[in-house]
């Protein structure tokens, strides 16, 4: 009996964990070759979307580069000289929640934009709900993410309950 609980408990932990991944994407800028120069990053956003609540991961060589956020013009110009946000953390690892939906701009500075090291990505609101999901037509349109908010808040409570109910 405790252990069936358990397992099921355990499930739905697991569906918890694996729930954010599946709606909100974390992108390694560049992918494998991650942030540096000799990559085209046009193209390699040019096959992907970004949609709000994403992240874009930068992972590089902290002694050389770094992230800095821009607007258009200074993106086209490579002109860092006042940069709109400034991401380094130095660790070579920074991450950028992509919490609004417009174009945003990222360069390196220390003269890597010049060479190309430089993303461009829209960030777009997320796709509506698949056909298959019953939406009444007079409800508010619910975005995908949100559907999945409420199943979660029951799930983590019956977790809760499970584990409560083992341990005492
Ligand atoms: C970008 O910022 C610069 C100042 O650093 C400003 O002169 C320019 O008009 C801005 N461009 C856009 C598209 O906002
Ligand atoms: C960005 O922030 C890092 C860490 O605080 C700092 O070392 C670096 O000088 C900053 N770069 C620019 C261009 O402001
Ligand atoms: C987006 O995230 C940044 C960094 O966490 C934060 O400073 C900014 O206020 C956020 N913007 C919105 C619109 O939530
Ligand atoms: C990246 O590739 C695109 C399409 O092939 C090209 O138009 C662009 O000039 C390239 N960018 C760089 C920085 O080489």
């Amino acid at each position: 009996m405790k252990s069936s609980i358990l397992a099921m408990a355990l499930t739905c932990a697991l569906v918890m964990v694996m729930v954010p991944h599946v709606f909100a994407k974390r992108y390694i800028v560049g992918g494998n070759k991650g942030w540096t120069s000799n990559v085209n990053y046009t193209v390699w956003a040019s096959d992907k979307h970004f949609y709000l609540g994403d992240w874009l991961f930068f992972v590089y060589d902290r002694n050389q580069m770094d992230v800095l956020e821009v607007n258009k013009t200074n993106y086209e110009n490579c002109n860092t000289d006042h940069p709109m946000a400034n991401w380094t953390t130095g660790a070579g690892r920074d991450v950028v929640p992509l919490n609004v939906t417009r174009h945003r701009y990222f360069v390196s500075g220390k003269g890597f934009c010049f060479g190309g090291m430089k993303l461009s990505v829209r960030i777009e609101k997320p796709p509506p709900p698949p056909k298959a999901a019953p939406v009444k037509s007079d409800a508010p349109r619910m975005s995908y993410r949100s559907h999945f908010v409420l199943p979660l808040v029951f799930a983590i409570g019956a977790v809760w309950d499970s584990f409560l109910r083992v341990m005492g």
